[in-house]
């Protein structure tokens, strides 16, 4: 098939296949090549590490059993989302960027065959995210990576009589009341927590509340759900350190017993140590002068280009420093991306400003919006600075962790209208 066969075509290179970028080749495909000047002149490579896109806000829930969602919609094949395109438009290139040279405009890649490959591009997008310490809530590597760590934390849970997870956003706490409803259950209607669980399961945060992007009457009624699957919240109190230091972050302790220092002097034992603080941006494929100090892409944040990496680069997802890392952020950010792409694509054919669309802007919405699901049944959240009841969060996002949102964005069919 198309995987590793270059062609003569120029370039438009995506790094990663995920949300942003998966979304990104659609619209470019469907949007922007079919009105440029010569259509075939174009080919869209999506250069991935992963092979297949998966669901992953569904990990806290996916990672205790593959019965919890249908396999073949959690993770779907990259490449065949792209056969609905002619023959030479697309291009899946399964590996990872490991250099981008802005000034010569190529991209080095380690084939996952273990040969390298150097492109030249005539636009990119960095779209590459964002890695969490713990292996177990996303592509750190690949779908087989992940799946691995899943089947190992599995083994660990059936005698696991101690669990702790560091960290109080939505991953930690989602994991939390995923685990403590699958291995305690949950007490009965007129009791406010679990006396006695099974399992003891201890959330630590440095934050004064869990849940630092929702108002804190809200991070309290996910407190009040979490004790009532067993689930302990330790807060104003930061993990100093860990023994051994890799504990639940590297394959080889993913599931080893540990001691977690805490700040106040004290520390807990755990025969489960889950890691759920802190992202880092996969940008070491990019020279420094075009990050910021965080690590994350520097981005334009109306238009989504990469000013300093010369012309037609842009970055959006995690990765960027455009928004806040969510789902709805990116969203609003592939439009944006697209028809900024369109309007640098028929320029650089040689149409005239008078001949194309102004630039499209972003502006992110920093309105309160995150739901949170503690096990099956009970949530918290608010969108668009809204505060939703409990069932709310559930019908929109418990009952299936957005599985039901995610096959029109894989597919491209989120992305068959242009936006205008
Ligand atoms: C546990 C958890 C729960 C979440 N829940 C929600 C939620 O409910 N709602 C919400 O809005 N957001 C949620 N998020 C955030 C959401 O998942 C991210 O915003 C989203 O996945 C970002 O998409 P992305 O395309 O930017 O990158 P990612 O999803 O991080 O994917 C990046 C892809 O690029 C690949 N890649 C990395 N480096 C390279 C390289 N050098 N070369 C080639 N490919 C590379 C990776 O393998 C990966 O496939 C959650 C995140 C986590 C971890
Ligand atoms: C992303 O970056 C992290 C940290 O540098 C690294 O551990 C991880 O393997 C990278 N992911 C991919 C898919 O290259
Ligand atoms: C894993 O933990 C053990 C201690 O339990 C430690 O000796 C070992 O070095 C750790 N492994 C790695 C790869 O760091
Ligand atoms: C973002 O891009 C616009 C349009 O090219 C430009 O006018 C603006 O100065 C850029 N913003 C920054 C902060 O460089």
């Amino acid at each position: 098939m198309s995987e590793s066969t270059p062609s003569s075509r120029k370039n438009i290179v995506i790094l990663g296949g995920s949300y942003a970028g998966i979304s990104v080749a659609h619209y470019v495909l469907k949007h922007a090549i079919p009105t440029l000047p010569q259509t075939e002149a174009y080919q869209v490579v999506i250069i991935s590490s992963a092979s297949e896109a998966m669901c992953r806000p569904a990990c806290p829930r996916a990672l205790i059993s593959d019965d919890m969602f249908p396999q073949e919609k959690l993770f779907v094949s990259i490449p065949k989302q792209f056969e609905q395109y002619p023959e030479g438009s697309f291009r899946f290139v399964h590996g990872s960027a490991t250099a981008v040279d802005h000034d010569q405009r190529m991209v080095t890649v380690r084939l996952e065959a273990g040969k390298t490959e150097t492109l030249k591009y005539h636009t990119l997008v960095v779209a590459t995210g964002a890695s969490t310490p713990s292996p177990l809530f996303g592509l750190n590597r690949d779908e087989a990576f992940l799946k691995e760590a899943w089947v190992e934390f599995r083994s660990s849970l059936a005698t696991a009589k101690r669990i702790v997870i560091a960290g109080g956003g939505p991953a930690g706490v989602e994991t939390a009341g995923e685990l403590g409803e699958y291995l305690n259950g949950r007490a009965g209607f007129l009791s406010s927590q679990l006396d006695n669980p099974k399992v003891s399961i201890t959330v630590v945060t440095a934050g004064s509340n869990i849940l630092p992007a929702l108002r804190p009457s809200i991070a309290k009624t996910a407190e009040q759900y979490l004790a009532k699957v067993g689930v302990t919240v330790i807060k104003n109190t930061r993990v100093k350190g860990v023994s051994p230091p890799n504990a639940g972050a590297d394959s080889s302790n993913l599931t080893t017993g540990a001691t977690i220092a805490l700040d106040d002097g004290s520390s807990l034992e755990a025969d489960l140590f889950i890691p759920a603080t802190g992202m880092t941006p996969n940008t070491s494929f990019l020279s420094q002068i075009l990050l910021t100090s965080t690590g994350q892409v520097n981005t334009n944040l109306s238009t989504l280009r990469v000013d300093a990496a010369g012309p037609r680069v842009y970055a959006l997802g995690d990765v960027s420093s455009s928004a806040r890392p969510a789902v709805h952020n990116i969203l609003a950010a592939v439009p944006v991306v697209g028809a900024n792409i369109k309007r640098d694509l028929l320029l650089a054919a040689g149409k005239s400003e008078s001949e194309v669309n102004v630039e499209k802007l972003f502006k992110e919405d920093k309105r309160e919006t995150q739901m949170v699901p503690i096990g099956k049944s009970k949530g918290v959240g608010a969108a668009m600075g809204w505060k939703l009841p409990s069932w709310m969060v559930w019908a929109i996002k418990g009952r299936d962790y957005w599985l039901w949102t995610t096959g029109g964005l894989w597919s491209g069919k989120q992305w068959a209208k242009e936006s205008k």
